[in-house]
Parts: structure tokens; sequence; C-alpha cells
């Protein structure tokens, strides 16, 4: 029996060392290098090569190494039988409303234009939002987005949000999947915490953003795929956004010629809105190694049907 870590582009020796720690009698693998693909019963991938999983027979469990698991979900060589589990950790979701509080408090006080002005040795002064002005939009309600507006309405701040199903959260309006419409009513910053399934995909896009009020801003810490790029660059272009600041991307890091990079309305951040601290992933995996292999229920299984 053993535990894989497929992960490319990073060294992994440290995590492995996490595992170990934990408990040193686990046999840990590294992707290329696996000794014995045949006793790889659980694995934890996160940019993985697609359709390397067919070359593990006894294959039970993959966890993501993050919050998201699109790219396990599109990864073909993982049977269907095969289960889906992915971290979620105080830490995760703390800087995760770390990462909208500041994205929020930068939008209203015009900390972008400031850096700008600066750097231009420019003195001119704006207004600021105030905090009953405006009202942040989140979707999703999940591990990280219902913390990210406890964290704003915490602050100040009118919070409103969306999720698939009707949510009870207190001091917060919320909506459900048929509602979208109602929800982007009166919403002025919308911040995209939604999971990357086939019903969210291509979701911020040009229809939608009319549908906001003004003046109107996007946070997305979510996934690339989630922005219809071109409708963004439209919505700047015609006011109809103020100001995008954008974490995540569908090809990452983000190509040097890409039109994202030179744009005053974009900011731009290297997926780093929250990052898996690796210690705290390893006492995660450990444990549904554990329970994997003594045939318990594991931790933060996903749905494979809804796709989160
Ligand atoms: P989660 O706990 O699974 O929550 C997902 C939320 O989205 C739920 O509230 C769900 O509604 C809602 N939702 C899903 N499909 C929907 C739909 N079609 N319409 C309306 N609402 C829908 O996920 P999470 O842990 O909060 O993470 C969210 C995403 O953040 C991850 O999937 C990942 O892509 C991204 N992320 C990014 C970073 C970064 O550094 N940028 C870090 C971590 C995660 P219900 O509650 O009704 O099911
Ligand atoms: C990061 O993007 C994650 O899904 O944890």
């Amino acid at each position: 029996m053993s535990l894989l870590i497929a992960v490319q582009h990073r060294d992994m020796t440290k995590f492995k060392d996490e595992i170990l720690h934990i408990d040193k009698n686990i046999d840990v693998e590294i992707w290329p290098n696996v000794k014995h693909p045949d006793r790889v019963q659980f694995a934890v991938a996160w940019d993985h090569p697609k359709q390397i999983f067919q070359n593990y027979p006894n294959l039970k469990a993959v966890s993501s190494l993050g919050a998201g698991v699109d790219h396990l979900l599109s990864d073909n060589s993982i049977p269907e039988t095969v289960h889906i589990t992915r971290v979620v950790a105080p830490s995760l979701t703390d800087q995760m409303s770390d990462f909208v509080l500041t994205a929020v408090l930068n939008l209203f006080r015009n900390t972008e234009r400031y850096v700008k002005q600066q750097q231009k040795g420019h003195w001119e002064k704006h207004k600021a939002y105030s905090k009953s002005e405006l009202t942040i939009g989140i979707m999703g309600l999940g591990e990280l987005g219902k913390a990210a507006a406890q964290r704003l309405i915490a602050n100040g701040f009118n919070v409103k949000g969306w999720a698939r199903t009707q949510k009870s959260i207190a001091g917060l309006a919320t909506y459900s999947n048929n509602e979208l419409t109602e929800f982007l009513n009166g919403a002025n910053v919308l911040v995209c915490l939604l999971p990357l399934t086939s019903e969210t995909d291509g979701i911020l896009e040009i229809d939608l953003f009319k549908k906001l009020s003004q003046p109107a801003f996007l946070i997305n810490a979510a996934r690339g795929e989630h922005l219809v790029e071109e409708d963004l660059i439209y919505a700047l272009d015609t006011g109809l956004i103020n100001h995008a600041v954008l974490d995540v991307f569908p090809k990452e890091p983000l190509p040097e010629s890409h039109a994202f990079w030179n744009r005053d309305k974009i900011t731009i951040t290297p997926h780093i809105a929250s990052v898996t601290d690796p210690k705290e992933a390893a006492t995660l995996i450990v444990e549904n190694y554990k329970r994997l292999l003594s045939g318990m229920e594991l931790l933060n299984a996903i749905d494979k049907k809804k796709g989160y």
C-alpha cells in the first residue's frame, strides 16, 4: 500500500517529509519515479499530467492538494469508482477572506491609482467609496465564499451572496441558483468564489456584467475559466466595469503577451489568493489515507455529479 504525490513543476520532498513526520511508516512515492505502481492506493495531485492515473491499477482515492477539484474531474484516467477529496483547511479559508477583504479595500480606497500616480510623481486626490455606498456580491457560499462574506460583514460592508441552494447566514442576504438576476441587481463588487463546473464555466460574461449596479467591479479568485476574457475587455473599455482584480487564469503563468498585462483597469496577482499550507494539508492527507485503508468514510469528499 502506498501514497503517491503527483505534482508537476515543484519539489515535493518537503511535503513528503511532512507526511513522514506525521507517520514515518507510510510508504510515500513521488511521481514520476514510482517504484511500485501496483501498490498505489491513494494519490494527492496538483497540476498533474493528465492520464497518469491509468498507471495505478489499485488506486482508490485521489485528493486535490487544494480546494478545487476541476483538474481531477477533467482527467478521465481517474476511474468513476475512485473517490475524489480536497483540502478544506482553516488557513486556506482565512487567506481567501484576507485576499477578498484586501481587494475590496483597495478598490474602495483607490490604492491602485495611487500606486500608479506615485510611479509618475503625480499628486491627485480621488473620492473613496464609503462602505454604505456599494454592495459586494459573493458568488459561491461554500467554505471560502461564506467566510469571505462574514469577514466583509464584520468589517462593515454591505454583502449579498449567491449559491446553488438557499442559505441562511447571519447578516447576509442570500439568493439561490434561479435568483441570479435578483442577486446581481444592486451588487457593485462581484466576487467569484465558485467551483469550476459545466454550469459555472464562462459564467462571468457580458450579459451578467450588464446586470450589475454601477459603479461595478470584478474580483475573480476562483478559476480563470469562469471569465470570458473578451467580455471583460469590452466591459472595461465601455465603462460597464470600472476595475477587475484577477488572481486566476486559464493558462498559468499568464503568458507575457497576454492583453491583460498592460491594462490600467486590471490588477493581476499570480494565483496567490489562498495557498495550501503543506503541514495542514499533510495532516488531512494522512487522515484520509488511514481512513481509506480502514474502510472509513473519507473527509471532504466531493460529489462527482455536482462537480464540486
Ligand atoms: P465549496 O465549498 O465547494 O463551495 C462552492 C460554492 O459554490 C457552494 O456554495 C455552492 O453552492 C456554490 N455553487 C456551485 N455551483 C453553483 C452554481 N451552479 N450556481 C450557484 N452556486 C453554485 O468550494 P470552496 O472551498 O469555497 O472553493 C471555491 C473555489 O475557489 C474552488 O473550487 C477553487 O476553484 C477556488 N480557489 C481558488 C484559490 C486561489 O488561490 N485563487 C484558492 C482556493 C480555492 P451550494 O452551497 O448550494 O452547494
Ligand atoms: C487553489 O486554487 C485551490 O483550489 O486550492
